[in-house]
């Protein structure tokens, strides 16, 4: 296969359209993809042609839905390499999937004093899961620094550990720096103090297929509406034996094996996790995401990205009027950038008058912005349809921002 960015922009309809009578430059992709016709369509097929609850009726369309979902969770568990179709869980997002192992373990296995290992540079949604554990529980959270560019001394995190330590958070891929932690090594290091590793992989999972056996993490989260399918729904991959060992997060209906007055007994993993009537087209069209991106040319879309990457960072660092966050030069397509004497907000605005989306802000990730000496920054993010004259839109919009704002 080759790479054909034509070709791939045609499979996406919301391209075509212009903003303010200029061609749309969609350069938000960390905050949310768009869409490929392949997932749109899968929606429509399900809510046309084969919607019903799952898992409860006995009748054609509830039994044909529950296969698409089950089948939805097939796509999934060979786009992480999980052992187990069971490993897989649906969720309503990234950030309920981290939610769900918080409050589960915090609940059950969590005692006073037990200590978690966050990055500095987490996104909100791996952070304040795990504050809520330490006001309801006492759980001490520790900080593993990082430097400007994302890098993680190995031996300062080893460090960090103690008897106590219980579970390490990290993103498999900053949605700020672009940098992508040593897993691996990581996870490693946590089983051999006897901790678990999570990854956020809600940003490392849109770049292509992930092998969570390959890594060792005992749980790993990818969230829909990044990785070109719907939002509303995402995924907690965790090991079998230890969600096995897991109460529930949400009680209701499915998720349990027998409720009487006196007590309630509960169904085994993934559906012990999936309470109530589950996101039911939005996981089946993840099924048709993951199934979408496993079909194209993984290796010439990343390399499409490193490239489309790699030009955005020559360009915006030729630039004496931008300071540039992360600049690993193996990075993800992620530039978070600010414009001497404006704030990211007035930068954003500007861009998009131009047609140019880029997002504005913290990012939820304020102990990073902390560290990084500012309150927010601008962010231009890429995916697979992204051009090279994109980006020179892009910076000959920045040109003009400076020129009002600087
Ligand atoms: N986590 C998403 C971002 O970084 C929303 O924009």
């Amino acid at each position: 296969m080759t790479f054909d960015l034509t070709a791939m922009r045609a499979q996406f309809p919301i391209l075509e359209q212009e903003v303010y009578g200029k061609p749309l430059v969609y350069l938000d992709n960390a905050a949310s993809v768009q869409k490929p016709r392949a997932v749109i369509e899968r929606m429509t097929d399900v809510l046309t042609g084969g919607y019903a609850n799952v898992h409860r009726g006995l009748h054609f369309m509830s039994n044909k839905a529950t296969a698409d979902y089950e089948t939805a969770r097939e796509s999934v568990r060979k786009y992480l390499n999980a052992a187990s179709k069971d490993e897989i869980i649906f969720t309503m997002g990234g950030t309920d999937a981290i939610n769900l192992v918080a409050h589960s373990l915090g609940v059950a296995q969590l005692q006073e004093g037990d200590e978690i290992i966050l990055s500095v540079m987490e996104h909100h949604s791996n952070i304040v899961p795990w504050h809520l554990l330490r006001e309801r529980k006492g759980i001490v959270l520790k900080w593993l620094d990082v430097s400007e560019d994302g890098d993680i001394d190995l031996a300062a995190f080893e460090a960090l550990f103690s008897d106590r330590t219980k579970l390490v958070g990290v993103t498999g891929l900053s949605n700020v720096l672009g940098c992508e932690p040593p897993v691996q090594e990581m996870a490693e290091i946590a089983h051999a103090h006897n901790a678990l590793m999570l990854v956020d992989g809600c940003q490392k999972s849109v770049h292509g297929p992930v092998d969570v056996q390959a890594l060792g993490v005992d749980f790993y989260i990818l969230t829909g509406h990044k990785v070109y399918g719907p939002n509303g729904i995402g995924v907690l991959y965790g090991r079998k034996k230890i969600l096995d060992q897991m109460p529930p997060f949400r009680g209701g209906g499915e998720m349990i094996d027998k409720v009487t007055q006196d007590e309630v007994t509960y169904n085994d993993p993934p559906h012990r996790f999936e309470a109530g009537t589950p996101p039911i087209t939005e996981a089946i069209a993840l099924g048709a995401a993951v199934e979408w991106v496993m079909q194209q040319d993984i290796q010439g879309v990343q390399a499409h990205e490193r490239a489309l990457t790699d030009h955005a960072m020559e360009a915006l660092g030729a630039l004496n009027f931008i300071t540039l966050y992360g600049r690993d030069p193996e990075k993800g397509p992620v530039v978070a950038f600010n414009l001497e004497g404006a704030h990211p907000h007035d930068v954003s605005t500007i861009l998009d008058r131009s047609g140019v989306a880029v997002r504005a802000g913290h990012h939820c990730c304020q102990p990073l912005m902390h560290k990084l000496g500012v309150t927010a920054t601008a962010r231009a993010s890429f995916a697979a349809y992204n051009s090279h004259e994109e980006i020179d839109v892009f910076v000959e919009a920045l040109h003009k921002a400076h020129n009002m704002l600087g």
